[in-house]
């Protein structure tokens, strides 16, 4: 089958289409003939070196967590799911590859009707990130939240979860974003200097909460939040200097324990959350350009220039 990876650290164009073996459901797991697969940002930032010195990995590194398409394999143990059934999820950090013309999921919901299959092959990850943020920041009705890189793949769906909490968004973009954030429900704002005086006249009551989703400008968000314990990034390695805690996740022992040290937990019922937001037509998900897997490289290049507008998806 046809699965992307990269052999190297480099530019967008050491990503390629190989020919692997297929993969197979073991127990717990089902496969799914790929319909489409998102691009994870993390994955292009990590072909372009920015983290070898933090991340240890090993090549050819098959890239690739979430997806949607047919379930064609059902793995030993597994109920209420059948070969033929739409869905989307994600795989086990261990396997990933969903890059993929079949890809073995870890854990799935059925794909909502509302949704093209772009949509459910960009959402998973971006479900179970907003979730996991969401939880941990105890956000919830009446409270106004920051989210900071607010149109990218995660921020565009953490700021429908937040929404849909019963809470207020004020989301950070470049200008050409606002009237998409208006769209999805918040109050749009610019980031970079002058964001701490923009915030506050726009919530003049204070911010609950920050989500943040870019990187940059954690003293800022500490001003707002008036503390660090209220600001959780997912993409600043500076946030231990700042107090602040850098959310990343892993799989549960089970007792519910994370089984990575300063991981939290996976937020995996934040599938079921999106399927039934997504059924009362309360979310969807924003899909910047969908490219054949056979042009990955050029989705990479979309994804380097971090002004994607929603989800970049590869479809198969
Ligand atoms: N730890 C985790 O669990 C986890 C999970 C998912 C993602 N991540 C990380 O989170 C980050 C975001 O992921 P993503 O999928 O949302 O990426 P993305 O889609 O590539 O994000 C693009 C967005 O970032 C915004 N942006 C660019 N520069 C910015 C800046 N200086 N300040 C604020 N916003 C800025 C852009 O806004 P404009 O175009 O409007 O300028 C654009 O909408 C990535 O670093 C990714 O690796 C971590």
């Amino acid at each position: 089958m046809r699965a992307v990876q990269f052999n190297e650290y480099g530019p967008p164009g050491v990503v390629h289409v190989a020919d692997i073996e297929e993969p197979h459901a073991g127990p717990g797991r089902v496969r799914i003939a790929v319909r489409a697969s998102g691009l994870s940002a993390g994955e292009a930032l990590i072909r372009s070196g920015a983290y070898r010195d933090a991340v240890h990995m090993t090549f050819p590194y098959r890239t690739g967590v979430e997806a949607a398409g047919e379930v064609d394999e059902v793995g030993e143990g597994v109920t209420g799911v059948a070969v033929g059934d739409a869905v989307f999820g994600l795989t086990s950090m261990e396997e990933r590859t969903a890059n993929a013309d079949f890809a073995v999921l870890a854990a799935w919901a059925p794909k909502p009707a509302a949704w093209s299959w772009e949509e459910a092959g960009g959402a998973a990850g971006a479900v179970e990130t907003a979730t996991r943020v969401l939880d941990r920041l105890g956000v919830g009705a009446g409270q106004t939240v920051l989210v900071q890189g607010a149109a990218g793949g995660t921020g565009s769906v953490a700021v429908q979860f937040a929404l849909a909490r019963g809470a207020a968004v004020i989301g950070t973009a470049g200008e050409r974003n606002h009237d998409f954030l208006r769209a999805l429900g918040a109050t749009p704002t610019t980031y970079g200097p002058g964001l701490v005086e923009r915030v506050r006249a726009l919530a003049p009551n204070g911010v609950d909460a920050v989500f943040d989703c870019a990187r940059g400008a954690l003293p800022d968000l500490i001003a707002i939040a008036g503390d660090p314990s209220r600001v959780v990034t997912i993409a600043d390695f500076e946030a231990p200097a700042h107090g602040v805690h850098l959310s990343h996740s892993a799989p549960t022992d089970d007792e519910g324990r994370p089984l990575l040290p300063g991981a939290d937990p996976m937020a995996l019922h934040g599938l079921g959350i999106a399927v039934a937001l997504a059924d009362e037509g309360r979310l969807r998900i924003p899909v910047a350009e969908a490219f054949p897997v056979t042009e990955v490289a050029a989705a990479h290049e979309l994804s380097d220039t971090r002004h994607a507008r929603g989800k970049i998806v590869l479809t198969h």
